[in-house]
């Protein structure tokens, strides 16, 4: 059984993904091992009790407040997580970037993404890509996973990548919904591909309209 820690920040709908898939049998030989947070409002915090899930919060703010660093911060969580014999590192909207004292402890640290590979990094990406489609500067958009070897922002070796239609009469919140949808399926696909665990037909297909693997 391959074991994975989700990290995540707000809503978690990433991770709910993971967990249904896995709950319903169509993601195979893997369980969450702990949900790692840094939020205590963040829903995905919730929605890792509710499924009975171990969880880490690890909040910066006393680190701030006490004057400590990123590596300072990265280490403690290093420490908290040596409890877990862990397989991968799953960010699914973890919105911190880790310093090497992280990422050298973990070299399997998988990230997802709301763009094409080297679009719009940073916390804004679908609302930067709809604007770019209002002045015509890009066709589509699209969801990237990626490894996260390094302190790059929402850069690394591309692990899968699927295209997303943006529509003229879009609103940014049909959009947001429409990338999350693809980022739901394509984020379980990379977890079976990096883990060669089977991952059970029935799912959406690739190709279909609202996802076309790139
Ligand atoms: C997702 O769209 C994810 O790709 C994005 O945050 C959202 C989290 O949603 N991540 C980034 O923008 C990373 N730069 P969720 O909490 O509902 O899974």
């Amino acid at each position: 059984m391959k074991q994975l820690a989700v990290f995540v920040s707000g809503n978690g709908s990433n991770l709910q993904a993971i967990i249904d898939a896995i709950e319903s049998g169509r993601l195979q030989g893997v369980r969450i091992a702990v949900v790692v947070c840094n939020h205590k409002s963040a829903y995905g915090l919730e929605r890792a009790v509710k499924h009975g899930i171990p969880t880490i919060y690890h909040p910066w703010q006393p680190y701030a407040h006490a004057g400590l660093t990123r590596e300072d911060y990265d280490r403690d969580l290093v420490a908290k997580l040596q409890a877990y014999p862990l397989d991968l590192i799953v960010l699914a909207g973890w919105m911190r970037i880790f310093s090497m004292a992280f990422l050298s402890q973990y070299r399997a640290v998988l990230n997802i993404h709301p763009a094409l590979p080297g679009t719009f990094p940073g916390t804004h990406a679908i609302q930067d890509a709809w604007e770019a489609f209002g002045r015509g500067d890009i066709q589509h958009t699209g969801v990237m996973v990626h490894w996260a070897p390094d302190e790059a922002v929402d850069a690394g070796p591309v692990v899968r990548s699927a295209i997303v239609p943006i529509y003229p009469a879009d609103t940014l919140e049909e959009l947001t919904e429409r990338v999350h949808g693809v980022e739901h399926d394509l984020y379980v696909r990379a977890i079976a591909e990096v883990l060669e665990v089977p991952l059970l037909d029935g799912a959406p297909r690739e190709g279909s309209k609202d996802g076309v693997t790139a």
